[in-house]
C-alpha cells in the first residue's frame, strides 16, 4: 500500500510540490471515484488511478514513447526562446527525457524514455541507430551523390560523415539514413552537396517507423517495440 501523493510523485505526474493540489482539485480517481485526500492509502498492484481521466502507471515501470514532433520546438527540457517539445507530453509523462534530438524546424519520430540506460546506450556513438529521413531539398539528388555519401561525405567546414545511405525520390526529394547525430547533421550533408533541406522530417529510427502517428501526438511503444530498439546491433553489411 502507498500514499497517492506518492505514487503519483513517483509517476513523474507533476511536481512534487503541486501534487496535492492536483488532488484536491477533484482530477484524480481511484477505481472511478474521486479522490481528494493526498493521503489516502492505495494498492499500486490493483487500484486504478486516473489523472484527468488518463490511467497512470506506477513510476517504476519503463515507459518509451513515440512523439511526432512538429516543427518551431525545441527538444529541450526548457528553453528561453523557443517553444519546448514537452508542451506535447501529456501530463503522466511529463517527467520523460527524449532519446536524441530533433532541431527547431524538424518534423518527425522523436522518442522519450524514464530509462536513462536505455536512452544512453541508444545515443552512444557505437551503438547508433539507422535514423531514416524524408527531406525536400533543392535539386536532385544524383547518382554521384549517392556515392559520396555510401564512402562518407564531407561537410564544408571539413568535417568527415560516416557512410550512409541516400535514395533519391525524384525531383527535390530524397530519404537519407544516417547512424550518428552530429549538429544539423542530414542538413548540412546535403548542403555539402549544393541541396539545400526545405523540409525535413525522421521517419524511422532502427526498425521503429512514425507510422500515422498525427504530428503533435504521443504513444507509448509497445513491449515488442521497445524489444526491437534493445536490440538493436552496429549492422557491418548495412553500407556493403
Ligand atoms: N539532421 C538534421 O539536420 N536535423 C535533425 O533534426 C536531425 C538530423
Amino acid at each position: 500500500m502507498q500514499r497517492l501523493d506518492r505514487f503519483l510523485a513517483e509517476a513523474g505526474v507533476e511536481s512534487r510540490r503541486k501534487i496535492k493540489d492536483v488532488i484536491r482539485s477533484g482530477r484524480v480517481c481511484v477505481n472511478g471515484t474521486v479522490v481528494k485526500v493526498p493521503e489516502q492509502k492505495i494498492d499500486e498492484s490493483s487500484d486504478e488511478v486516473t489523472l484527468d481521466g488518463n490511467m497512470i502507471e506506477g513510476g517504476k515501470r519503463r515507459v518509451v514513447l513515440m512523439m511526432h514532433k512538429p516543427a518551431g520546438c525545441v527538444t529541450a527540457a526548457r528553453d528561453d526562446r523557443y517553444p519546448t517539445v514537452m508542451q506535447y507530453l501529456p501530463a503522466q509523462y511529463s517527467k520523460l527525457m527524449p532519446i536524441g534530438r530533433l532541431d527547431l524546424e524538424t518534423e518527425g519520430l522523436l522518442l522519450f524514455t524514464n530509462d536513462g540506460d536505455l536512452a544512453h546506450r541508444l545515443i552512444m556513438p557505437k551503438h547508433q541507430i539507422e535514423k531514416t529521413y524524408y527531406a525536400e531539398h533543392v535539386g536532385t539528388a544524383t547518382q554521384e551523390d549517392v556515392e559520396i555519401f555510401r564512402n562518407g561525405c564531407e561537410l564544408r567546414d571539413g568535417t568527415k560523415c560516416l557512410p550512409a545511405i541516400l535514395q533519391p525520390l525524384g525531383e527535390g526529394k530524397s530519404l537519407i539514413r544516417v547512424r550518428e547525430g552530429k549538429y544539423h547533421q542530414v542538413r548540412r550533408m546535403m548542403a555539402s552537396r549544393s541541396m539545400t533541406v526545405n523540409y525535413l522530417k525522421r521517419i524511422g529510427e532502427g526498425e521503429l517507423e512514425l507510422g500515422d502517428l498525427p504530428l503533435g501526438m504521443t504513444r507509448e511503444l509497445t513491449r515488442e517495440e521497445v524489444g526491437k530498439l534493445e536490440a538493436v546491433k552496429f549492422d557491418e553489411k548495412f553500407f556493403g
